[in-house]
């Protein structure tokens, strides 16, 4: 799987990936990254990236030409990618859009690469977007000052469920939003030791009836899911 990432920021995404999970992926070989500098596209002595909004306004726009000019140069060499921009405006990030990622496509073809645009300040000039197809994520509700850590965040949350890099694949695919935990939240896990502090471990747990203990976290998960997200109650996508 591969993931080309347009940034100003490259030393934002570099650092993180080469933590943890995202960090075993690469290391296996199973996701490889590429970053790329918009900025190395600007054609101006001060490498200028943004300008003032047309119609005025606070804040700085990104300017149409250095994007563009660095997608058609990735795409030129290493072909045409599925582009997504992080953007607030985007579609809600899920679960269910992180598996599409590794599902199989529908006619067995490797899946095209992915081209995550990554914006800062009050965002791109909208003819970046209508020049080349780009679908639009969004990880919140919230602004942040860029679209580096929802990158992270997209490429994390994919990495893991690329099978091959969980020691125990099994684990991603009864997480909380899975269609194992009916899209719902997660039940509660415990270790050893028994008693901690006083508090003991859930009985139930503790003496190998499979059955029981399957009733056991089912309904955890639904209590916990009523009381804590009421919105993933019910079809999944219709809260
Ligand atoms: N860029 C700034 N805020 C963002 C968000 N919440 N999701 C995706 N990209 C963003």
């Amino acid at each position: 799987m591969l993931f080309s990432i347009l940034t100003l920021f490259p030393e934002a995404i570099e650092s993180y990936q080469d933590v943890g999970i995202l960090g075993i992926a690469r290391a296996r070989g199973l996701l490889t990254t590429r970053t790329v500098n918009f900025r190395d596209f600007a054609r101006d002595r001060h490498r200028t990236v943004d300008d003032r909004p047309f119609g005025g306004g606070p804040g700085m726009v990104l300017k149409p030409e250095p994007i563009t000019e660095a997608i058609e140069w990735i795409e030129q060499r290493f072909g045409p990618h599925r582009r997504i921009a992080l953007t607030p405006d985007g579609a809600p990030l899920t679960q269910a859009i992180v598996e599409e990622f590794v599902s199989p496509t529908e006619d067995g073809a490797e899946p095209l690469p992915v081209l995550l645009l990554c914006g800062r300040y009050e965002g791109f000039d909208e003819r970046v977007l209508e020049l080349h197809e780009f679908e639009r994520l969004s990880i919140g509700d919230y602004v942040l000052a860029g679209g580096e850590l929802p990158a992270l965040v997209l490429l994390e949350s994919v990495s893991r469920l690329i099978p091959g890099v969980l020691g125990d694949g099994r684990s991603a695919l009864e997480d909380s939003f899975t269609e194992a935990a009916d899209g719902g939240l997660d039940h509660p896990h415990y270790t050893r030791p028994r008693v901690y502090r006083d508090l003991e471990v859930p009985p139930v747990l503790l003496d190998g009836d499979h059955s029981k203990i399957s009733a056991w976290r089912r309904a955890q998960r639904e209590d916990r899911t009523a009381s804590r997200r009421p919105d993933l109650t019910g079809d999944r996508g219709e809260a």
